[in-house]
């Protein structure tokens, strides 16, 4: 088994359209680089998502499939959803067919504390899955990854620990249901039915697979090497009795950032042969940097991002002083010559976060016709943010160990199988 190639190669292989896309790239040398540890645009309007699709193999977020998810929850969709920003998946339709028969599966997402605060970034696939969990109201996993930064990062066990507990603490915050969410830790969550599951994964993947797909060296740690699978494992329903009894049959849909893909690629190729249904996924954009949608927001540059934990003051510093704006060098220069939305920062996160269309529609018009200027927009962008970080800052000071200890606990939750 060890040897041969991976049954469905096509999981892992870019398309054709992809193939051709990265020839052209390396041709004009500017390419977009999107892999689990780093994101990079070539150009100020982002990462090309098109490509992405074409290259990573996934397919197109539809109107098609949006209104079919909206009408069978009867729940609006999320304005990151009705904009292009949940921009893409894989086999969603298996999900959406499971509920329309009435058959269960569950969401699975994560999370690695590279920073004792999230930013709102980070916030954007949980955002996406609190959609989901309310859309759907199915039971939701949220795996803790303290093991992958203590691999990668230059931290101590115990600081990673630390971390994690803080980030649990901020997801929490967006608003998720303790009834229905189980939240681990891979420290502390290594137990038979997981840790089996990860074995399994581990023996299907060759060293040269496992390489091919996440660009691992020989001078990278065995650990490195070996952690995909952890990431891997709680895709299957068996990795979790307390949750879903003897049922190892219930599909997940990991709501991630596109740079996660790669791990659910390898995961979607090792299912079959592990008797296992597929994971689908539903994948959403990177927030932009405050300095451009050259770079996502970084957590090690603080300058680059809001913190859940900033104060309505350094939010609105932040964005006056450091939000890439596309608005013209003089007044009246911009009056004549308008503005340019797709490179301008406040104006993203207003696309983002902002609910209602119309008003989105009459500022992307204003500015872009040179009406509305820089200041007045970034003020908007100021009240949006400071509202989305307000809300969840204010759950944040109800949040205690003793919650975090609710969310963790090896438990059902209120699902019956
Ligand atoms: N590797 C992710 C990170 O660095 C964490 C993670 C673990 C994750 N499992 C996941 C993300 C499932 C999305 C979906 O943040």
């Amino acid at each position: 088994m060890s040897s041969s190639p991976i049954p469905e190669a096509r999981e892992v292989k870019p398309t054709e359209e992809g193939m051709e896309a990265l020839r052209m790239d390396e041709e004009r040398g500017d390419d977009d680089k999107v892999t689990p540890w780093s994101v990079s645009a070539g150009s100020a309007t982002g990462v090309d998502y098109d490509k992405l699709i074409a290259k990573f193999g996934c397919r197109k977020m539809t109107q098609e499939l949006i209104d079919r998810i909206v009408k069978m929850t009867g729940k609006p969709a999320h304005p990151m959803l009705r904009r292009g920003m949940i921009f893409a998946h894989r086999d969603i339709e298996v999900m959406l067919k499971r509920k329309e028969e009435g058959k269960p599966f569950f969401l699975y997402t994560g999370r690695g504390a590279s920073s004792g605060s999230l930013h709102l970034g980070h916030l954007v696939p949980f955002i996406l899955t609190k959609y989901l969990q309310d859309a759907f109201d199915v039971p939701l996993i949220i795996q803790m990854t303290d093991d992958e930064k203590y691999l990668w990062k230059d931290l101590k066990v115990d600081e990673t620990k630390k971390m994690t507990k803080e980030n649990i603490k901020d997801i929490i915050s967006v608003g998720f249901d303790p009834k229905k969410t189980f939240i681990f830790t891979n420290f502390d969550y290594m137990c038979p039915p997981f840790y089996e599951n990860v074995v399994k994964v581990w023996k299907c993947v060759t060293t040269n697979q496992s390489r091919a797909i996440f660009g691992f060296t020989n001078e990278d740690s065995m650990g490195k090497a070996a952690f995909p699978a952890i990431e891997s494992a709680p895709c299957f329903s068996s990795s979790f009795p307390h949750i879903f009894g003897k049922r190892v049959d219930i599909p997940c849909l990991v709501p991630c950032a596109i740079d996660q893909d790669p791990y659910f690629r390898m995961t979607r190729d090792v299912a079959p042969r592990l008797k296992y249904p597929k994971p689908s996924l539903i994948f959403s954009t990177f927030l932009p940097a405050l300095q451009g949608a050259q770079t996502k927001m970084n957590a090690s540059e603080p300058l680059s991002c809001i913190f859940i934990n900033d104060t309505p003051k350094q939010i609105k510093n932040k964005i006056n002083r450091e939000a890439f704006s596309g608005g013209q060098p003089t007044v009246e220069e911009h009056r004549q010559k308008g503005g340019n939305c797709d490179v301008d920062i406040s104006f993203q996160f207003l696309k983002f976060f902002l609910d209602d269309d119309d008003q989105l529609e009459q500022i992307q018009q204003d500015y872009t016709s040179g009406k509305m200027l820089t200041g007045e927009l970034k003020q908007l962008a100021i009240a949006e943010v400071q509202r989305v970080i307000g809300e969840i800052a204010e759950r944040r000071k109800q949040v205690t160990d003793a919650t975090v200890e609710e969310f963790t606990k090896i438990r059902p939750l209120a699902y019956k199988y």
